[in-house]
């Protein structure tokens, strides 16, 4: 995959250790972002730098999990981090975002070109994510990017920042066929939020 991708208002370039005081200030000390996150709030920038050096080991490995910094175009400030698991045939996806940048868009703008550099890889036939069951932005963000909500699954994530037992997840998806649809302008964008009211 490429290094650096462009959307309208931002630059999602790929995460080096330098980013790793930015990550910490932008979003990865916030409880209120880590809350439907998988890990805890960082307390140092010490918590920001052991991130990094986990994804530079994972870039040495082929495919596995990669992740870009999400700047703006106009400062090229840090506010967030959208990431992949390449498995073909199947991509998984992840986003967060600080919390003095929510609700302007900017996810769902990082999100829909990340989906259609994964469908650039030929061996990727579907691109997953999933968001807890009360989560109601996150989901929206995958449906904004053309994914479908699939289902629920039950007891399945451990979210550390809700609950020590496993949370109940929602599965959202895109698949090839889909997404070729939708570049083709024969398919609407999902405007569902919620699975509740996508019926
Ligand atoms: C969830 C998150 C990624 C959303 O990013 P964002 O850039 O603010 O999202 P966007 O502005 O692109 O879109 C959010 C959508 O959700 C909607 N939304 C926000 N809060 C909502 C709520 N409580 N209920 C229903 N919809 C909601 C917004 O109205 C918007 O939809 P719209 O454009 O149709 O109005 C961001 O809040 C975040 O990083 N949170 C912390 C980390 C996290 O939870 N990551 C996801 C883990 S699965």
């Amino acid at each position: 995959m490429e290094s650096t991708y462009f959307t309208p208002r931002l630059v999602l370039q790929r995460v080096v250790p330098a980013d790793a005081t930015d990550i910490f200030e932008a979003y990865a000390h916030d409880p209120r972002v880590a809350k439907y996150m998988r890990w805890k709030p960082h307390q140092s920038v010490a918590d920001s730098e052991a991130f990094v050096k986990m994804l530079e080991k994972e870039k040495k490995r082929k495919g596995g999990h990669q992740a870009w910094a999400i700047r703006l175009r106009e400062t090229s400030q840090l506010i967030g981090l959208v990431g992949l698991d390449v498995f073909p045939p199947k991509v998984h996806l992840g986003y967060v975002l600080g919390h003095p940048w929510w609700g302007n868009g900017y996810v769902s703008e990082a999100v829909k070109t990340m989906i259609d550099a994964a469908f650039q890889l030929p061996a990727v036939f579907r691109v997953e994510g999933i968001c807890e069951a009360s989560h109601e932005a996150s989901g929206r963000v995958m449906t904004k990017g053309g994914m479908s909500y699939e289902g629920l699954l039950r007891s399945h994530t451990v979210l550390p920042n809700i609950s020590e037992a496993p949370s109940d997840m929602r599965m959202y998806a895109i698949v090839r066929d889909d997404w070729e649809t939708l570049k083709k302008g024969d398919m609407k964008v999902s405007t569902n939020p919620s699975p509740a009211r996508s019926t």
